[in-house]
């Protein structure tokens, strides 16, 4: 699909028109062992399923395609690590050659097509190779981000069954090094479901005991395979599960398969980018999350990019003009991050002056996603770069963009604070709680008509009611985003937040009921809330309301170190959980829910109604003067 031509409107008409059309003309994009007869079908699963009868290797798609068409010099991977001070090319040719013997290593430890393999790893190139080795076998990965602790690593490893785990000895965290291997020791120690083998990539910042029988260093492995070829797999095979915060303390196992997910990711490289093979696109995120799994490994590898592979942060490694050097070294023609971290920069350096002597000519356009952009940073990072600076929505679930601008269809204005408009695939509209659709410009809940596009999900692991329940059964005939906000006259949509019990913490998605599963555990703890707080960097931070058992006499600050470090230890650094409130009692209602939307409002110390249902208004005085520090 030669998008360059088409405008927006008349690519959204066509693909309305003809969804079947748009997506087989996309599907061209992917090599198949076997093409799809059709793009979709209507009577199998949830809502359908897309290119059913077609047969592919996502790896293959990734990697030997660009070989065997005469690309092999061309650099897969740009690895750019201030952490370690390494900068190191990685070709298709020999990222394929790392690739096929990682997966023929796996396949001797008897990992097959449909096996699970839990990916526990920092931002290294072996993280993508593991990811890639995954694939070509027909093996499902589940890669687990690094910033969580050892509990949340049992629970999916529990939950996704591993054959084996690929680790490495450590991650590097600017002024510490994190130790992964006894995390992962104590998850597996914790989990139920005992992987078979580990095999271990050692750094040299800090290399791990390994456990005799079931832990093998990674390289001796590798170096002792026999190369492996791609396997062919159902357009439907999954290719990951990720896991996602949920509202409860079980995370959701988000499926991904193999087909929809190729063809759609590779339609967006050039739909919504405007990138083409050989263009440079730097994505500073995580390979465990879902925009580490989509726009810094395959995403950019099947259309045939060069993916910048960073492994450091927007400030402190060493200043915030790291994100500026590497554009320019790399020659970066678009740049994908979360608005965090260009909060994090302005806030160092708002004057932008760290840009100056980094050659930025080669860079069009800033693309921001993973929770909502205030409209602040969007303007001030287009008056600094002097490119478009381009929000767009998505998420796990998803698995691309729901909506954005499209510089490979025809741009429109931007309009800052908002999302952008649907892609071609989308149909968003905003919901009345009754599932009514409201008028453009009406806030409502916003949800999806179904079906999804190819590349979104159709199930959860092993829990279909569960998929069911959470994002089908409120809207009939609609998937339930969870997010509020609502469609204007012209299309654009404003993504106001979250209508559930998820918040987003520097671009991670966490769940408040989790926290709150983590604090109830406590010896002391009778009850508790916790809700997210404005944050001027990280957008949102977690804040927990705590009322202890009756008969504790412990000191107050000691009971709250105790709850902190025990959100650290349980779901892990990453939940920045540090601001915890011991308090008599918690605002309810009559019949005892705990009303967390007033506690929201107390502590944005923004106007809030007292609820007509509140069992006793006095409680949130105590609240507001707690949380003044006048108590
Ligand atoms: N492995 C181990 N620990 C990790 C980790 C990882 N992969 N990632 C984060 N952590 C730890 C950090 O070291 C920190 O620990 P600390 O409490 O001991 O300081 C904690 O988790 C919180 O980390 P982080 O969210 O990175 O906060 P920060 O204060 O260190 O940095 C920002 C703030 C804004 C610079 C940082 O959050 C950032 O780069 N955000 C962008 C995130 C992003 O790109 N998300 C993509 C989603 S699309
Ligand atoms: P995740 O699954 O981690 O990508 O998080 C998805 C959630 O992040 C969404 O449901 C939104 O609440 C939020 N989000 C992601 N991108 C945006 C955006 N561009 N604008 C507003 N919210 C966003």
């Amino acid at each position: 699909m030669d998008g360059l031509t088409v405008g927006y409107d008349a690519a959204r008409a066509a693909w309305a028109a003809d969804p079947e059309g748009w997506w087989m003309e996309a599907a061209r994009g992917i090599d198949w062992f076997k093409p799809p007869s059709k793009a979709f079908f209507p009577g199998q699963g949830a809502y359908g399923l897309w290119f059913a009868d077609g047969e592919l290797n996502t790896c293959y798609n990734a990697l030997d395609r660009h070989v065997a068409r005469g690309h092999g010099g061309r650099v897969a991977l740009a690895y750019d690590s201030p952490v370690t001070g390494t900068r190191r090319d990685i070709t298709y040719a020999e990222l394929l050659h790392e690739v096929e013997r990682l997966a023929g290593a796996m396949a001797a430890r008897g990992v097959g097509r449909g096996d699970r393999v839990v990916i526990y790893m920092p931002m290294v190139p072996e993280a993508a190779m593991a990811m890639l080795a995954c694939a070509r076998l027909g093996a499902i990965h589940s890669v687990v981000f690094g910033g969580f602790a050892a509990p949340e690593l049992a629970a999916r490893i529990d939950d996704a069954q591993p054959r084996l785990v690929l680790a490495a000895s450590c991650g590097i965290e600017p002024g510490r090094i994190v130790p992964y291997k006894p995390l992962l020791d104590a998850a597996i120690e914790q989990a139920t479901h005992k992987p078979a083998h580990c095999l271990i990539l050692q750094r040299d910042q800090q290399r791990a005991e390994l456990v005799p029988g079931r832990d093998e260093d990674w390289r001796e492995a590798v170096a002792a395979a026999a190369p492996h070829p791609c396997v062919p797999v159902a357009a439907t095979d999954p290719l990951y599960i990720l896991y996602t915060s949920g509202t409860t303390g079980k995370p959701k196992g988000i499926v991904r398969e193999n087909g929809g997910h190729a063809v759609a990711l590779h339609a967006s490289i050039g739909n919504m980018y405007g990138l083409r093979a050989g263009d440079v696109m730097f994505t500073a995120s995580d390979v465990g999350w879902v925009v580490g799994h989509c726009y810094i490994v395959y995403g950019p590898l099947m259309a045939g990019l060069t993916s910048v592979f960073f492994e450091g942060k927007p400030v402190g490694t060493p200043d915030a003009s790291t994100y500026w050097r590497i554009c320019a070294e790399h020659g970066v023609k678009v740049m994908f991050t979360a608005p965090t971290a260009m909060r994090a920069i302005k806030k160092d350096d708002p004057e932008g002056r760290l840009t100056a002597g980094h050659d930025l000519s080669k860079l069009e356009a800033l693309f921001l996603a993973g929770e909502r952009c205030d409209p602040d940073t969007v303007l001030w990072a287009e008056k600094l770069l002097d490119r478009p600076v381009i929000d767009h929505w998505w998420q796990t679930e998803t698995g691309w963009p729901i909506t954005g601008a499209f510089r490979g269809l025809g741009m429109f204005p931007l309009r800052p604070g908002s999302g952008g408009r649907a892609a071609p695939g989308f149909d968003v509209v905003a919901l009345d709680e009754g599932g009514h659709e409201l008028p453009r410009g009406t806030m409502g809940q916003l949800a999806l008509r179904l079906p999804l596009p190819p590349g979104a999900l159709n199930t959860l692991w092993r829990t279909p009611e569960r998929f069911h329940q959470s994002y089908l059964a409120h809207f009939p005939g609609y998937y339930d985003t969870s997010d509020a906000g609502m469609v204007d006259q012209d299309g654009y949509v404003w993504v106001m937040g979250r209508t559930d019990d998820v918040i987003n913490v520097a671009g991670h998605r966490l769940s408040t009921g989790e926290m709150e599963e983590v604090l109830s555990g406590h010896r002391d703890v009778a009850e508790c809330a916790v809700i997210g707080r404005s944050d001027a960097v990280k957008g949102q931070l977690p804040m927990g309301l705590v009322v202890l058992k009756a008969g504790v006499n412990r000191p107050e600050a000691l009971v709250a170190s105790e709850l902190v470090s025990r959100v650290r230890e349980h779901i892990g650094p990453v939940a920045a959980f540090r601001e915890v409130h011991i308090v008599a009692r918690l605002p309810k209602t009559r019949s005892g829910k705990i009303l967390r939307a007033t506690i929201r409002k107390i502590a944005e110390c923004e106007p809030f109604p007292v609820p007509a249902t509140i069992d006793d208004p006095a409680i949130l005085d105590e609240i507001a003067a707690k949380l003044r520090g006048e108590d």
